[in-house]
């Protein structure tokens, strides 16, 4: 209907408390709230003070009580192991309950950390709603990241337990999860109570002593009961890049958070209970979070955990089969997916293979989708898609075209317009509005809407700091963009040192850390470069230290190793160059902007402020010399 839209926003914006307090009775409350919104004190605003319920419950528990308990609940997809499984709300539900059990057997409480380190497998979804069922607070890691970024981040959530697995599969590679997971706990001062391992057959582990224990057993409890909790407590923590090495361990409430994810299903998404949602992410995103978990359980809808790629070997049909074979009514990924699967089948004869007659839309988020890429899957899906706008710090989309609400025209490179709940400004450095299509920061009007994070873990100044104080009054969302003359939305990048590749969120300070560990590194610029599959990757310029220069042959494999090894296979971090010095301004901040440019070929004027203006010839030749810019 035309105006929904409109009218949604309007009200959202001028009566939050009217608006949200509606979305808020799809939840089942054990106790009712006292009030929609609690100001307190900028920025710690508090949605639905005083109510209690349980994520799981709402998740699991009460369809079941609602009489749709044989509905599927899980589709585990796993062309990595040739495996599907189907679970019922019932059978997951049963499986949830018993690990619960078993977490409250290894005195697991209400507040107690639990990090989840593991594989796109059922069991982390397990997991996930186990720890929410008994209050417990759930850190998950993603899978790709090394010992020591998984060091820091049980650092800092200081877990009671770990759960993990034996193995990952990436496409045909076993990776041994034991030995990152021993290699952290080597770095860490934290000790956690016991260690529990799903034993995978493609590897298994030696289990030893009593706090390394298998998933088997953890199960092999009674099983426990919804614990109610406040709507303010925190469902889970959930580390995502900063500019510097350091994660920030982003805190999710329980109350806003259901009633947030609970209301984008139907207004953003247009899903309807027991149709089937496909968010092909991982579980150790926010994407994962919201939309493989919580979002499509809260709504009855099947949810699909697909462990694999998007372009299976031999098959570059693979996203196609399973949307066929599952009838996903709404696919979520990253533009990355798609690129890729173009690549592959740049006219769409392996999609022509399969039957998607049930499929609806399509919706991309994770990096800004370049419109050849969104009108490409436009032309061979048939169905609108979506490229919407969203942070890990806000758990759902900032920016979209709600389809369930009303479908806007499609402006191919724009997020459409803010989402209900989201008061969004383009500011100058001064902090007065831009025109229209000028770029400028990004931010959001406080109270952010219910959903979004309420604090940093332990680090309410960084939380004030980072988002906060730029503005006061409004949350910085460190990414650039417009609004056009229709009030669409246009995000066009990060203003911080952080990258998107292959839509995964990485911080070049953090793989500057790790060049600078290498003994014979003086000092190091990281920054993104185009790519035509996975959006950017990261390149790093290094100079080396006095003396060192008989090395520097070698050293661009050596740095290459020891990122893979420091943070992981996904940072994609696969070049890297020595220079004699790096382009600086006379304050010594070294330009990356300017060197990104130039390597990506786009136009850069010479910053007035640049110490010396010849080391840019220096880097440009370097460059060419290497292909840049790519064509
Ligand atoms: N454990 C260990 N290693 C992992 C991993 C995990 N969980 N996930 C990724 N890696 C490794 C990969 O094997 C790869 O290693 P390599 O350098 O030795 O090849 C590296 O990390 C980079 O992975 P990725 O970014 O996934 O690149 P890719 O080249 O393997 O695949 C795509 C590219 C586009 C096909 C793939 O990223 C994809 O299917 N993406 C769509 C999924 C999506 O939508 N994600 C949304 C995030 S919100
Ligand atoms: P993450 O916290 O990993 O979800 O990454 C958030 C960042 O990804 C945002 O700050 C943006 O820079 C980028 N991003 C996510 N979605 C989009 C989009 N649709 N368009 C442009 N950038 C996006």
């Amino acid at each position: 209907m035309s105006g929904e839209y409109e009218e949604a926003f309007r009200e959202s914006i001028r009566n939050p408390e009217h608006f949200w307090g509606a979305a808020a009775k799809n939840i089942v409350w054990y106790k009712e709230y006292d009030r929609v919104l609690t100001p307190g004190d900028p920025p710690f605003y508090r949605w639905f003070e005083g109510g209690m319920l349980n994520t799981c419950y709402n998740c699991l528990d009460r369809h079941i009580e609602e009489g749709r308990g044989d509905r599927i609940a899980l589709i585990y997809d796993s062309p990595v192991t040739k495996t599907v499984i189907k679970y019922s709300y019932t059978e997951l539900c049963d499986l949830v309950a018993r690990c619960a059990g078993g977490l409250q057997k290894l005195g697991i409480e209400k507040g107690d950390r639990i990090v989840i380190y593991m594989p796109m497998i059922p069991e982390a979804v397990i997991a996930m709603l186990a720890s929410a069922r008994i209050g417990a607070i759930h850190s998950v890691v993603f899978g790709g990241f090394a010992s020591r970024e998984l060091a820091k981040r049980i650092e800092d959530a200081g877990p009671k337990i770990i759960i993990t697995a034996s193995c990952g599969i990436e496409v045909d590679r076993i990776i041994p999860y034991k030995p990152l997971l021993d290699g952290a706990l080597a770095l860490c001062t934290h000790t956690p109570s016991a260690c529990i391992y799903v034993q995978r057959k493609e590897k298994m582990v030696d289990l030893k002593g009593e706090q390394e224990i298998s998933w088997d057993q953890l199960i092999d409890a009674e099983p426990a009961s919804c614990v109610p909790v406040n709507a303010t407590d925190p469902l889970y923590l959930l580390y995502t890049s900063g500019t510097t090495g350091r994660p920030k361990g982003v805190v999710r409430d329980t109350g806003g958070h259901l009633v947030a994810l609970s209301w984008s299903m139907k207004n953003i998404y247009g899903m309807e209970p027991g149709e089937v949602y496909w968010a092909a992410s991982d579980i150790g995103w926010v994407v994962g979070h919201s939309y493989i978990v919580y979002g499509p359980l809260l709504h009855g809808c099947t949810t699909i955990l697909y462990e694999g790629k998007s372009v299976g070997t031999p098959d570059p049909g693979a996203f196609w089969r399973v949307i066929a074979e599952h009838v996903v009514s709404a696919l979520f990924c990253a533009p990355t997916a798609f690129r890729a699967i173009r690549r592959e089948d740049p006219d769409g004869k392996y999609r022509a293979k399969y039957n998607l007659s049930k499929f609806r839309m399509l919706f991309l988020a994770g990096e800004r989708c370049d419109p050849d890429t969104l009108v490409w899957a436009e032309e061979i899906l048939g169905v609108p898609v979506i490229d919407h706008w969203w942070q890990t710090e806000t758990g759902w989309a900032i920016g979209a075209n709600c389809a369930g609400l009303e479908l806007l025209p499609i402006k191919p490179g724009s997020c459409t317009k803010p989402v209900p709940g989201y008061d969004i400004l383009v500011l100058d450095t001064r902090g007065d509005p831009v025109p229209n299509k000028e770029t400028g920061n990004v931010v959001v009007q406080l109270p952010l809407p219910p959903g979004c994070f309420t604090t940093l873990w332990k680090n309410d100044a960084d939380y004030i700091r980072t988002y906060f104080s730029a503005y006061p009054g409004y949350y910085l969302t460190s990414d650039a963009g417009f609004i056009d003359d229709d009030g669409y939305l246009w995000i066009m990048g990060r203003t911080d040192d952080i990258i998107n590749v292959a839509g995964h969120r990485l911080s070049t300070g953090a793989m500057e850390e790790v060049l600078a560990s290498h003994p014979d590194v003086a000092e190091s610029a990281v920054f993104g470069v185009h790519d035509s599959i996975k959006g950017e990757v990261p390149f790093g310029f290094v100079v080396v230290k006095a003396g060192a220069e008989r090395n520097k042959g070698k050293l661009p494999q050596e740095l290459i190793a020891l990122v893979r090894e420091k943070i992981g296979p996904i940072a994609s971090f696969k070049t890297a160059a020595v220079v004699q010095r790096l382009p600086k301004t006379r304050s010594g901040k070294i330009l990356r902007g300017t060197i990104k440019k130039i390597a990506d070929g786009t136009p850069y004027s010479i910053p007035a402020t640049i110490d010396d203006p010849a080391i840019l010839d220096e880097i440009k030749a370097i460059l060419q010399e290497m292909g840049y810019p790519k064509q």
